[in-house]
């Protein structure tokens, strides 16, 4: 009889299952109404007198031993199948990501920059802090043109100052380069301007120069035409008003047909049909000698616009003062831009 304790305790110990049928056979054939703890019990009536009181006592422990072993089995199933079902609700709708967009006028000097390279200009960066020869004298600003006073150049020192132009990233290129130049020059200028809607102390540039022998002004008026459309449509035109730059002669002020109203005249135009892109205009012989290249042999055109102004009138923003603010509101409205 006590050997049949024994027996029936080592089989619960060695019992090992992870399905819950076994585990509930198992406790059927030593639990259950035949099971073969509880016939032992039945056999109690057997057990010499003497002896009932230890042999009651191993089988109440080996009863709660084949109990405990079936819990434990069940409990270990149940977490095993919690912890592979894991508790993610796939239902939950998701956290939106939240993409960064690009700024409007990254967006706009890019395409810029596209449509230049499309037809063969390379693109060159100059210093934001510029010396007198770079951003003046070598472009043919007299020594008592305006745009040297303090009113309108922020100095640093003596004949250093923050760029007014990007023009002086082209003197650069001329100093250091032989025809044929072909190039852009992309980047931030200062003037030292007060700030409102139409006006601020920095703003964006991007300028041209092409030089080689025989360029003429159909070269320049051509490729702006080429440039006016890729940006603004099929559909824009341009004309060439007279005006009057230091480095070029002649200058021209750009206009392109208004690209709200397609040049019938609305309140973006001011009911002229025209709106003003850019300066442009033939290198001067000076500029070329003082970059070295030979007035006689090279000529060429050199051209000018400002990046907030093209974003303008692409994106109807008249405040100029958003492009630098950095307002989260208005940054985002162009997250679904591609280019
Ligand atoms: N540098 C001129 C400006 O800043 C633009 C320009 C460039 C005009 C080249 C003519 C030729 O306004």
């Amino acid at each position: 009889m006590f050997e049949d304790i024994d027996n029936i305790n080592q089989e619960v110990e060695k019992f090992q299952s992870n399905s819950l049928e076994e585990i509930e056979q198992f406790r059927i054939s030593y639990l259950g109404k035949k099971g073969k703890i509880t016939l032992l019990f039945g056999a109690f009536k057997e057990v010499p007198v003497d002896q009932k009181k230890e042999f009651g006592k191993q089988l109440n422990i080996l009863k709660n031993n084949c109990q405990e072993k079936i819990n434990s089995l069940k409990s270990k199933l149940s977490t095993n199948s919690n912890s592979s079902k894991s508790n993610t609700d796939y239902t939950i709708p998701g956290q939106p990501m939240n993409f960064g967009s690009r700024h409007p006028i990254t967006l706009i000097r890019d395409r810029i920059t596209n449509i230049f390279s499309q037809i063969g200009f390379s693109i060159s960066e100059g210093p934001e802090i510029e010396d007198d020869w770079h951003n003046f004298t070598a472009l043919n600003f007299p020594k008592e043109h305006p745009a040297r006073d303090m009113q309108d150049t922020f100095f640093i020192q003596d004949e250093i100052a923050l760029r007014t132009h990007t023009s002086s990233v082209q003197v650069r290129v001329m100093e250091n380069n032989q025809p044929p130049i072909r190039t852009i020059s992309p980047g931030r200028v200062y003037r030292n301007e007060a700030i409102s809607a139409r006006a601020h102390c920095f703003f964006h540039q991007i300028e041209g120069l092409y030089i080689d022998k025989d360029v003429s002004f159909a070269d320049m008026k051509k490729t702006l035409l080429y440039f006016t459309k890729s940006m603004f449509g099929n559909e824009a035109k341009i004309r060439l008003r007279p005006s009057y730059f230091p480095f070029t002669e002649p200058s021209a002020e750009v206009d392109v047909s208004c690209t709200i109203c397609n040049g019938k005249g609305c309140n973006v135009c001011k009911y002229s049909g025209w709106l003003e892109i850019m300066g442009c205009g033939m290198v001067d012989p000076n500029v070329l000698e003082n970059c070295n290249i030979d007035p006689d042999v090279y000529s060429g055109y050199a051209f000018g616009m400002g990046v907030e102004r093209i974003a303008q009138l692409i994106y109807q923003v008249n405040d100029l003062r958003l492009y630098s603010e950095n307002d989260w509101r208005f940054l985002k409205q162009f997250s679904s831009e591609t280019f």
